[in-house]
């Protein structure tokens, strides 16, 4: 006799298959925004490699879920930043958009993000902004906001006992906000800033502003340079004898990524960040160790911040078991975790700005250093922050 299912067995069945929900069997959606060209390509490589090696550690699954990921080059390019950002918001339908590094880049997407609801994870871009008057549920930065490193870097610059400082950055956001920072430390520290210098981004035609600094011969120099351009200015300012008559500064991007290109030229410099290569806990050798070995480079400062993109979008999915529709309880569980960062403890604050402590690094060889700390457990104003 043929055996008919009951309509017990059926329901069964039934709610067996209702059970698995079907955003547990489509793959996560992951928007890679990020500059692939231009003088912050190498930034945007470490930060992809950064996410990957999280992603490949958890066994290719984040929350239960496998990623699909979807990449644009943004090219550090603000004009074309709403175009990309709705490429992958609008074509590629993504659950999360991770990016980017510049600034003006990120506070289009951050504009996009709120507006659509898609969820964001700034994996560097400092504008201040983002969390502060764009501050939103939705939105999550993994690196700094800049007035963080400049504020740290004008704390170290007064405790050195300079009194007069020139500033040299890029004329836009991260440039112009990053010498804010570190102008409020430094004056509330004693000192007095001189003179701002600037030049358009990304431009490296650093001679005429060098000889200004040499004609005015302040006690220290802070300048705001990152990637291609941070390599450029650190040899252009030793070529022109300055390294020697007159302390160069800077926030950590100043020498992070790029110390095989600057060679001799960044022997010595103190910067301030929130990352140095030598810190010993087990966390970041493990870290750094199972970097080299993927991808055969050293991590810097910008393959960390996007490893821990990845971890608090990790924790985000495990607290909803991957459904991200769960939209409150997944931006809950996210703005409240304390990541195992390679950096240290990694909590965020009301704006989801990390809260971090800013060390002293000093480069030797090849590594930035870790040579204490300038402030511990910083956190942005987040000034304009409603949430
Ligand atoms: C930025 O534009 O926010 C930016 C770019 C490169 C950095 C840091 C900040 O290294």
């Amino acid at each position: 006799m043929r055996l008919l299912p009951t309509a017990l067995t059926l329901a069964t069945a039934l709610a067996a298959f209702t059970a698995i929900p079907a955003h547990a069997q489509a793959k996560l959606k992951v928007g890679l925004m990020l500059p692939y060209t231009g003088t912050f390509a190498a930034l945007g490589t470490a930060i992809e490699n950064g996410f990957r090696l999280y992603v490949n550690e958890q066994g290719g699954k984040l929350g239960g879920r496998e990623i699909e990921f979807f990449k644009v080059d943004d090219e550090s390019d603000p004009a074309k930043a709403t175009d990309n950002v709705n490429k992958l918001i609008k074509r590629d339908n993504v659950d999360v958009i991770v990016g980017t590094v510049h600034s003006g880049v990120a506070m289009a997407m951050a504009k996009a993000a709120k507006e659509s609801g898609t969820l964001l994870i700034v994996p560097n871009a400092g504008a201040d902004a983002v969390t502060g008057p764009m501050c939103a549920k939705n939105i999550f930065r993994t690196s700094f906001s800049n007035w963080q490193p400049g504020y740290a870097t004008g704390v170290v610059a007064a405790q050195k006992g300079y009194k007069k400082a020139m500033t040299i950055t890029w004329n836009y956001a991260a440039g112009t906000e990053t010498v804010k920072g570190f102008t409020e430390a430094f004056e509330k520290g004693g000192g007095k800033v001189v003179k701002d210098l600037t030049l358009p981004f990304p431009n490296v035609e650093f001679q005429a502003l060098l000889t200004e600094i040499a004609a005015q011969k302040p006690d220290v120099v802070f300048a705001f340079f990152a990637g291609g351009g941070a390599v450029k200015f650190v040899k252009d300012y030793d070529a022109a004898g300055l390294k020697k008559t007159v302390p160069l500064m800077g926030s950590g991007f100043l020498t992070d990524g790029t110390l095989e290109a600057q060679g001799a030229s960044a022997q010595g410099l103190i910067t301030s960040l929130h990352y140095a290569d030598n810190i010993d806990t087990p966390r970041n050798n493990e870290f750094r160790l199972s970097y080299a070995k993927q991808f055969k480079l050293q991590p810097d400062v910008y393959a960390v911040q996007g490893y821990d993109a990845a971890q608090l979008l990790g924790a985000g999915l495990n607290a909803v078991k991957g459904d991200v529709s769960q939209k409150d309880q997944l931006y809950y569980a996210m703005g409240k975790t304390v990541l195992p960062s390679p950096r240290g403890k990694l909590a965020f604050s009301a704006a989801h700005n990390p809260v971090q402590d800013f060390y002293i690094r000093e480069v030797k060889g090849k590594e930035n250093t870790n040579v204490g700390v300038a402030v511990k457990a910083l956190a942005d104003p987040a000034r304009g922050c409603k949430l």
